[in-house]
Formats: C-alpha cells, structure tokens, sequence
C-alpha cells in the first residue's frame, strides 16, 4: 500500500473513544449556542428569506395551525409562522440559543401560548401536543448532509406529523460537477510538499482527505452538473442518507479537472407559488458555499468528452454527524486512469 494510501486509511478508521464522541456532541450543541454562528445564518439573505417567503406568503397553509419548528435557534422561523398565522408554535433546541429565544420570542410580544420554545433534544423532549400539522426546520449542513439533521427531521416526522401533515422544505437535491482550480489547489494543497524548504506531507495528505469549503466561482466549471441525491422528505428513511451514486458528467471546454464540487438545492413545494433556493456556484453565495473533492490527478478535458463517477457517502460509524465520502472516476476519453479516492468531512 503505498504511504499516502495507508494514511487516508488510518485517518478514516481512527475510531473516537467514547470520551471523545461525547465531546464531538458538546462541541456541536455549543457551536450553535454562541450568537455568531446564528448571526451567520440570519444574514444569509437566500436562506433565511426563502424562509420567510415560503411561510409567510403562503397564509392560507399557517393559518390556525400547529408548527414545530425543529431546531428554532434565535427563533426566527417560529415568529414567521406565529406572524403567519400559526394558532400554536412550539420551537425545539438543544443548544443554549433556546434560553436567548425564549427572551427573543417575548421580547416580540409572542406570548408562551402562542410560541413556546423547549430546550432539549428532538430525540428527548416531550411536546405538549401528540400531532403537529407542519414541521420547519432548517437542518441542511455543508453537503447537504453534513451534521446529519436531517435524522432528527426524520424522527420528528415519524412522532408527531399528523397525516396530512407539511414539510417545509420537503425536497433537497444533491448535485456534482467538474471544475478547474489549479491556483486554488496549489495554494491549499501544493504548498505543504515545500514551506520554507521543507517536506510536510503528512499534511498535504490531510488536505487531500478533506474536502474544501469555499466559495467556487461559476466560471471555474468546466462541465454539465449532476444529480446524485433527490430527497422527498415525506417518503425518505434514515437509511437512504447513505447512499451511492454513478454518473457521468460531460466537460464543455479544453481544460483540466481539478476535482469536482457539489451543492445542493432545496424546495417548498406547497407554496402558492414556486419556492427555493440553490447553492450552486452559479446562484447568489450562500453561507453553505460549496464542497471541493481535490482528484489526485487532474483529469485532461476536452469538449464533450466523458468522466464516469461514483460517490459514496456514509456517515461516519463513532460520530454520525460526520460523514465518509468515497469517489471514484475515470475518463476513458482522455486515456485518464480510474482513481478512487476517501475523504473524510468533520
Ligand atoms: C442550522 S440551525 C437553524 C437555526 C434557526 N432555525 C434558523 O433558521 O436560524 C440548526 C439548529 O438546530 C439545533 N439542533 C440540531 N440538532 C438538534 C436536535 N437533535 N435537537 C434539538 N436541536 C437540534 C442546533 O442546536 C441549531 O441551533
């Protein structure tokens, strides 16, 4: 096995001890508990007013309803739904955010029957009701699927949608295309094979094994993008979050691929009108910004020709919240050799 292989492999199969697993949860909760995360996200103008717009435009679905709010953070999206005309909203948070929105939903004249927010666990928390009639949540990580919650957003709908219930959102897709990046590349991964004259190859690999998130501008791809996920959030199961997928991407200049990126959209489909966002590079940025898996070898792309792919996501078996990515491609139209790479996103 060579070197850098036997290293992607020990990284990926470092198991966290039980001590550590229980820290990786505390850091995730006390990540969200801090304002600047939540400040992040609020000012995401695409997120946080597709939001607004699909629940407060669409009056007639709030109206007289009982929403959970999966995760309320500040408890912004429990006001729209109040504001929208909610007979009762109940947001749920685990983090310390839950005790700031408690003052932040009275502070807006919400009193506690018409928002109450509950600090716990989805998983744990007892509601004050057996069914609800719409659950919000805005649950998507990076990749869509990185942090996992969208578990819990499966688990509240098994507990307490009633059947008729909605999902908002209630569509996500999962997408990939090639793109050029040789300067980006070189800057992130290149420059540990010489600093200051020195070898750090130990850390070149772990470049390589995680995946980059950053901002790709629309004009550094260089082929058609894929769909390697589409999920109905009514239908899915916890077990369809692990998946893989082959697909074949077509390039559309002469050019080298540096690796691909991916992002993903998301969907409300019982709006009146149409209604969601994309993450895409060729949309406006959003804070999710897009996820770069780096190939080993550049692949040469022409017009039209072929990369054939296969991703593999999983989430990671000590901590779920983590997932392991495995992707393969080969380009027989350029003579490029099959490469199969694993990285890991934590
Ligand atoms: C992406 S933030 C969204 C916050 C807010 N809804 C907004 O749109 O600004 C997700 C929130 O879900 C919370 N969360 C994640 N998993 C949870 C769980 N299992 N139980 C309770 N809260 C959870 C996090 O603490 C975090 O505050």
């Amino acid at each position: 096995m060579a070197c850098e292989e036997a290293m992607q492999t020990e990284e990926l199969e470092k198991t966290l001890t039980e001590e550590e697993e229980k820290t990786a949860k505390d850091y995730y909760f006390k990540s969200y508990s801090h304002f600047g995360i939540h400040e992040e996200m609020l000012k995401d103008y695409v997120r946080t007013d597709t939001y607004r717009r699909s629940i407060l435009q669409n009056t007639h679905l709030f109206k007289d309803k009982v929403v959970l709010d999966l995760g309320c953070g500040t408890g912004i999206l429990s006001m729209f739904a109040a504001e929208a005309g909610a007979k009762r909203v109940i947001g749920v948070d685990m983090a310390d955010i839950a005790d700031v929105a408690k003052e932040i939903v009275k502070e807006n004249g919400f009193s506690e029957d018409k928002i109450l927010i509950i600090k716990g666990k989805v998983e744990e928390v007892v509601l004050p009701v057996d069914h609800v009639d719409i659950i919000i949540s805005e649950w998507m990580g990076y990749f869509l699927l990185y942090e996992s919650m969208l578990d819990c957003v499966l688990f509240a709908r098994d507990k307490w949608l009633s059947p008729n219930g909605m999902l908002f959102p209630d569509v996500a897709r999962l997408y990939v295309c090639a793109i050029e990046d040789e300067t980006y590349r070189r800057e992130k991964v290149n420059f540990w094979d010489d600093v200051y004259g020195y070898k750090m190859s130990a850390i070149k690999a772990m470049a390589m094994t995680e995946p980059l998130v950053d901002i790709v501008p629309a004009k550094q791809i260089i082929s058609d993008t894929k769909c390697i996920l589409e999920l109905d959030l009514y239908t899915c199961k916890k077990e369809d979050l692990d998946f893989t997928s082959n697909f074949e991407l077509t390039m559309n200049r002469q050019d080298f691929a540096h690796g691909l990126t991916a992002f993903f959209d998301v969907q409300f489909s019982k709006c009146h009108i149409p209604t969601g966002f994309t993450t895409a590079p060729f949309g406006e940025h959003t804070h999710w910004k897009h996820t770069v898996f780096y190939l080993d070898e550049p692949i040469r792309a022409i017009p039209n020709s072929k990369v054939y792919g296969s991703i593999s996501v999983q989430k990671h078996p000590k901590n779920p919240r983590d997932l392991v990515i495995e992707l393969t491609t080969e380009s027989p139209d350029s003579n490029q050799a099959r490469q199969t790479r694993r990285y890991l996103m934590r």
